[in-house]
């Protein structure tokens, strides 16, 4: 491979949506910021320097960072954020990956609009398992408020309730012609009759699992999270925060006459989300074959069709959907999925309450509680100084502790009516794991607070997703049907409402990884926890040493 530089300038940039403008921190005055490009075996090197008034780390989602843990970016996780004025070089090898992902800030609430795409080509010669395309574009989805995202994030933690909802979702950026006053700001695609495009799409809203649907064309999936998969072929497809999947997109032989929307809309059991006004959408646009250059005018009178999509609530529609995905599990791309595990762990995922503190009104579920979220019932506390580096100097305490628990403390019916017991405790607790267990991890997600789906990202892994189900986990039963041959293999999973999900994976890469709930509320009420995966006895099973620029917290 060869070393691909980057700079990376964080800057404030005005930009206007919805007819409003407001400053936002952006990567080189760009929204969406810029895309990554690397080759399979290639070495990145971005140099991010900070000339924001905010603090900032960026986080490059789905790469495996073998043993560079430094430069995976979650901030108190793996390093001190950049300070104003300061820079860091992230520096890292992408290896065994082809496909998208995707980067973005991994501060408070900062990622709403520090964010973009990452392409990892084939190695230079290798093909796709799949025909190549005639142009590949990528689909960033994204949530807009009119508000700075900063004090949004902040109003919603003093008063214990939840943040306002966006104004907008967008498409690369853009809201789309549905929402007031946006018309001009709509992302188009123009497709020739005939070709196949891949669209690289990214889930980078903040707090929605979309649904996404282009009207009048299939959509064939073909990978996922930067995985191949076994292609099949749907109307609708749906993609969680932190999720990337590349679909093929293979245009209508003849000029169609007709423009299309491509719809992207929520998937929420707990609020409404359908396709009305407040639905982001782009226009598929095909250029016209004999007079491509007349086409703009010539394409304005055209009938332009919708798609339609699931109801906002429709979780029979996510559980077949999710059921189709399997990896290729070929020669040339075997799924590694661990066979026999070394340790089994149960983590319990939900919503839950704190008592409101005194003296102050909350607008949690009641308002004498505040919204709490957790694992095994720990509310993940972040530290004040990075875990990664608390551990490799041996100075822990104080920092962290290793008493992360393996199952909850108090097992309860997860799925039925919810316990008393809805108070969870704070806590910087780290799981701790021998470099090289094979581990198998099963969520089971908790109705306290109302049925939801938890897109749970493990830093630093892909995991393999070995089984899933409603209710709750029968571990003397479920176990059986699980799929060991071609289980989908990712770095983000939705935890189905109302129900478990089990993943395998190896862990054989030293450091601190963090997992969390990629709806970024729900990380903020402590959705989140840490793994540390010790160093192994040999030399290239253990962490790099730290850069000399980390950042000091
Ligand atoms: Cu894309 Cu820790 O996140």
């Amino acid at each position: 491979g060869i070393t691909r530089y980057y700079d990376f300038n964080v800057t404030m940039a005005n930009v206007t949506r919805l007819c409003s403008s407001k400053s936002i921190v952006t990567v080189n005055g760009q929204f969406p910021g810029p895309e990554l490009v690397a080759r399979e075996g290639d070495r990145v090197v971005v140099r991010v320097t900070n000339h924001a008034q905010h603090n900032i780390s960026l986080h490059w989602h789905g790469i495996r960072q073998l043993r560079t843990g430094w430069a995976d970016g979650p901030a108190y996780i793996t390093q001190c954020p950049i300070q104003t004025g300061q820079s860091y070089v992230y520096n890292f090898t992408v290896v065994g990956q082809r496909g998208t992902l995707w980067w973005h800030a991994h501060i408070s609430w900062l990622r709403a609009t520090v964010y973009g795409p990452i392409v990892i080509l084939p190695k230079l010669g290798v093909p796709y398992p799949f025909p190549a395309p005639y142009k590949e574009v990528p689909v960033i989805f994204g949530e807009w408020w009119q508000a700075d995202t900063e004090v949004v994030i902040k109003q919603a933690l003093q008063t214990g309730g939840g943040p306002n909802v966006s104004d907008a979702h967008t498409i690369n950026g853009l809201p789309g012609p549905l929402y007031n006053c946006s018309a001009k700001d709509t992302y188009k695609l123009k497709v020739k009759p005939g070709k196949t495009y891949m669209l690289r799409l990214i889930n980078a809203a903040l707090n929605d699992e979309l649904f996404f649907s282009i009207a009048n064309h299939s959509l064939t999936v073909v990978e996922v999270d930067a995985v191949y998969v076994k292609p099949f072929t749907v109307d609708t497809l749906l993609i969680a925060p932190g999720q990337t999947t590349n679909v093929l997109l293979t245009a209508k032989p003849f000029y169609p006459g007709a423009n299309y929307y491509m719809s992207a809309a929520p998937y929420s059991t707990t609020r409404p989300g359908t396709f009305d006004n407040t639905t982001v959408a782009g226009i598929l646009e095909y250029e016209y074959p004999d007079a491509p250059s007349s086409a703009p005018s010539f394409n304005k009178a055209l009938p332009l069709y919708k798609p339609t999509l699931p109801g906002f609530n429709d979780t029979d529609f996510v559980g077949n959907f999710t059921a189709k995905l399997r990896s290729l599990a070929t020669a040339q791309y075997p799924a590694a999925v661990p066979k026999t595990v070394d340790k089994k762990f149960f983590f319990t995922v939900g919503l839950g309450t704190h008592p409101c503190p005194a003296n102050t009104t909350c607008q949690g579920p009641t308002n004498t509680t505040q919204f709490a979220a957790s694992v095994n019932n720990v509310s993940f506390a972040l530290p004040t100084r990075a875990l990664l580096h608390s551990h490799f100097t041996g100075l822990s305490s104080g920092v962290y502790s290793s008493d992360f628990p393996v199952a909850p403390l108090t097992p309860f019916n997860y799925t039925g009516t919810p316990p008393n017991n809805t108070n969870v405790a704070n806590g910087t607790k780290l799981m701790v794991i021998p470099y090289g267990t094979n581990v198998e991890l099963v969520m089971q997600g908790t109705s306290i607070l109302g049925i939801e789906s938890h897109p749970l990202h493990l830093h630093g892994f892909n995991f393999f997703v070995v089984g899933q189900g409603y209710g709750n986990y029968d571990p003397v039963n479920d176990p059986a049907k699980f799929n060991l041959v071609d289980p989908v293999e990712r770095n983000t999973v939705g935890v189905p409402a109302g129900g478990w999900v089990a993943i395998r994976f190896l862990a054989d890469n030293p450091g601190v990884w963090f997992m969390h709930c990629h709806l970024e509320v729900h990380t903020t009420w402590g959705l989140r926890m840490a793994w540390l995966v010790l160093d192994g006895s040999l030399p290239h099973q253990k962490l790099l040493p730290p850069p000399s620029d980390l950042p000091k917290c």
